[in-house]
């Protein structure tokens, strides 16, 4: 493929402006406000991934044959990038995504960028639509690069050719509580099991979350809690992010053996909760744990840190503490403080 172009492929028409001047940052939701630029990159199986396009941001074209649309052979990942408040743009961790996406490669038997060609092309990207990246504490740019099986193949198969796609929006808050989450504890279906996919960033993990995740929410609820397929003893994640209890000193979150995804932001809240003297234990939390727990929160790229408040569990409810006592609203100011370039990155994470 071409090496990537300096993204002055068009002038900004009238219509790109007004666009822009539209954009109202203090609304923004977990929505997608088109930006202008996306990243676009092909490899055919069996060679690896050169450098590839920034092309006005669209639809792509795919084969109604490809692995894709077929199988669902495709990866995703999440991060964002922070506008400072000297007008620095920062992206939080990418290296972190690009080995997570490796995992994934491995594990759906595809070819994924190399660590470098990911981090240059989330960078290529971002700087591309630099200007989508929202005012300091008004939003962040979501950054949402895809691995998909593309090519033909009627068969079950590695993908023919895979393709690395990454776009942005600008986005605000994924959820709008005012103190915390209500979850409801799903019994009835599960989103991993022991040697499926659920540890690694497939999209087939999210799809058949949908259902439960909507009638939960058609009753109320913020979002659904999933337990193990192999007892429902255990509490494993919920519907996009990853879950915390604490109780005391000790803050303990459900182990990544496979059925848990290694989210970034799960592994830098342990690593802040250790820094302040927690003990942070990666192990088997049962659901009777999770209600006997005194703070609740979960993590992720798009939920950052959110406190759940209340957890309904058949017809069990339990509220937990929130607000400025929590450890969650301790950790999360922590967290965006380093992204936001309000204290000094000490951690090496910012790019
Ligand atoms: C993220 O937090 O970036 C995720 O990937 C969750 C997504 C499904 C909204």
């Amino acid at each position: 493929m071409a090496p990537s172009s300096s993204p002055t492929l068009r002038t900004t028409s009238e219509a790109d402006e007004e666009k822009y001047a539209n954009v109202k940052w203090e609304e923004l939701g977990f929505a997608l406000t088109p930006t202008d630029y996306m990243y676009v990159a092909k490899c055919r199986q069996g060679e690896s991934f050169s450098q590839g396009k920034i092309l006005p941001y669209g639809d792509i074209s795919i084969s109604p044959c490809s692995p894709i649309l077929n199988y669902g052979q495709g990866l995703f990942e999440g991060l964002k990038a922070y506008r400072t408040e000297d007008d620095r743009v920062m992206i939080f961790r990418p290296d972190q995504n690009a080995l997570r996406m490796q995992a994934g490669a491995e594990r759906l038997c595809m070819t994924s960028p190399s660590l470098e060609l990911f981090v240059d092309a989330v960078k290529q990207t971002v700087l591309a639509n630099k200007k989508w990246v929202p005012p300091p504490g008004k939003g962040t740019l979501y950054i949402r690069p895809l691995l998909i099986g593309s090519g033909d193949t009627l068969g079950v198969a590695p993908a023919p050719e895979n393709t690395f796609l990454i776009y942005a929006s600008p986005v605000g808050d994924y959820h709008k509580v005012s103190s915390g989450l209500d979850l409801k504890v799903d019994h009835k279906h599960h989103r991993a099991h022991s040697g499926g996919t659920g540890g690694v960033k497939s999209c087939t993990n999210y799809s058949p979350v949908v259902k439960s995740l909507f009638e939960a929410k058609s009753s109320g609820f913020s979002d659904i809690l999933f337990l193990d397929a192999a007892t429902s003893r255990n509490i494993e994640e919920l519907s996009a992010c990853n879950i915390f209890i604490v109780k005391g000193n000790i803050v303990s979150t459900p182990p990544t053996s496979g059925t848990i995804l290694p989210g970034v932001t799960r592994k830098s809240i342990s690593e802040l909760a250790r820094d302040i003297g927690y003990q942070v234990q990666e192990r088997d939390v049962s659901v009777d744990e999770l209600l006997e727990a005194e703070e609740v929160f979960c993590t992720g790229t798009a939920v950052v840190v959110t406190a759940v408040e209340t957890v309904t569990f058949h017809d069990k409810k339990v509220k937990y503490r929130t607000g400025e006592a929590a450890l969650s609203r301790k950790l999360r100011s922590m967290l965006t403080n380093i992204q936001m370039g309000i204290v000094e990155d000490k951690k090496g994470w910012m790019v």
